[in-house]
């Protein structure tokens, strides 16, 4: 079938099988051209077919010729129907990775599941016996308890008070004033139920308790912080008590995995184009303007760029990891700096439908999300016959 993008608000309908191949393809080119690292071998991604997660498993593969297990939720696709754009991303990575050898198995459900971590840990305990890194890269709206039953649904609300700013509908360009209620009664815990860490403790602790972690096994989950401008809504609003729920856990989970030498860390990635990050009002016009200065200075990054970052300089640099007073690994550092940051803040005041094309580079978030779905790549012909029934070849 002939694969056109398809939107509806916030999110696009369609994805191309073979747009998502050349973005992996694009990624792994990264990787390899910054050489090998002495890093992981046998890792498990949750999260790993979009986003982070993604290209924390390109990284760990291609980086270091790693074996990944990859764990994701996403919508096969039907005749005439394409799937949902991790999916084909999925299939690409592990055609990819298979070509080169190396060993790549995905599992497909939710992962705060029962019924999905036992399927991990049984294709684990099969096929690679233990696992070094286990990398906590998920992004849900909801997630039913595996306890209690109870379906809990994230929020991304400010606590306390109205919050009032400008966003951008990145489609149109059109910048308007928005006026956010503040959270209502339960939204935080519900928040912290999908967003914070209780289900990457109850991971780590069904890993130990079946003895799946190696020896020495590092953990990582991402967070963000972000600028004062974007605190109400992220921070310090709902998704933001998720994150401190999060951090915190990291320091609980390095406790537990003192008895196998093991590492638990929380690193603070840059703000960046993603699924996630598009439904969250402000950000988009925050994201515009970020990617425009931080290009003009050459310290512009993606996904791909940020994993690698972290783990060749950060989590496996054999001169040690540096942290931050909280004892989180930060890769946001550049999209912090104090000249990024001041910039910002002026442009912020300027920015309105008619100057933002100007002062923003809101072509290239377009760009960035289109891509996300596998469109806007130069290479593709968007114009031919695509064949929409692809495969993820190792499926579990
Ligand atoms: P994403 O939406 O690109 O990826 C989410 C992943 O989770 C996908 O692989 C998806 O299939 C999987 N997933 C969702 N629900 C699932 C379920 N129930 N079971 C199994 N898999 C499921 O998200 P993104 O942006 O890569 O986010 C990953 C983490 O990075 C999140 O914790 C996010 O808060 C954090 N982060 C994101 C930033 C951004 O700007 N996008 C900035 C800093 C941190
Ligand atoms: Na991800």
């Amino acid at each position: 079938m002939i694969i056109e993008p398809r939107t509806r608000g916030f999110i696009c309908l369609t994805a191309h099988p073979d747009g998502c191949a050349t973005n992996v393809k694009e990624q792994i080119d990264h990787i390899t051209s910054k050489g090998t690292f002495e890093g992981p071998k046998k890792v498990l991604v949750l999260g790993a077919s979009t986003g982070f997660g993604l290209a924390s498993r390109i990284t760990a593969a291609f980086g270091t010729g790693a074996a990944t297990l990859g764990v994701f939720f996403e919508k096969p696709p039907k005749e005439g129907k394409t799937s949902s754009p991790g999916w084909y991303n999925s299939a690409a990575f592990e055609n990819e990775a298979h070509a080169a050898g190396l060993y790549a198995k995905s599992i497909n459900g939710d992962a705060f599941s029962k019924e999905i971590k036992e399927k991990t840990l049984n294709t684990i305990k099969e096929d690679l016996g233990q696992v070094d890194l286990v990398v906590y890269s998920l992004a849900a709206p909801m997630r039913v308890h595996p306890e209690t039953g109870v379906r809990h649904k994230s929020v991304l609300k400010p606590i306390g008070g109205v919050y009032e700013n400008k966003t951008v509908d990145f489609h149109t360009g059109v910048v308007s004033d928005i006026k956010i209620e503040p959270c209502g009664e339960g939204d935080i815990e519900n928040t912290v139920a999908v967003m914070g860490g209780e289900d990457w403790e109850l991971w780590i602790d069904a890993l130990m308790e079946a003895d799946l972690l190696a020896p020495g096994a590092q953990t990582v989950a991402y967070s963000y912080i972000g600028p004062a401008l974007t605190e109400p809504i992220y921070r310090k609003g709902t998704i933001g008590r998720a994150k401190d729920h999060l951090e915190a856990t990291a320091g609980k989970l390095m406790q537990k995995m003192e008895s196998l030498n093991g590492k638990a860390y929380v690193s603070v990635n840059k703000a960046l184009v993603t699924q996630a990050s598009s439904a969250i009002p402000v950000i988009p016009l925050y994201i515009s303007l970020l990617f425009k200065i931080m290009k003009e200075k050459g310290i512009h990054e993606g996904c791909i760029e940020q994993m690698q970052r972290l783990f060749y300089d950060r989590m496996y640099n054999p001169d040690g990891l540096a942290l931050d007073e909280a004892g989180r690994i930060r890769v946001d550092d550049w999209e912090m700096r104090e000249d990024v940051q001041s910039q910002i803040a002026e442009l912020w005041e300027q920015a309105e439908t008619e100057t933002l094309a100007e002062i923003g580079d809101l072509q290239g978030y377009k760009d960035e999300f289109f891509k996300l779905f596998g469109f806007h790549f130069d290479a593709v012909d968007y114009t031919a016959d695509t064949n929409e029934m692809v495969a993820v070849p190792g499926l579990v």
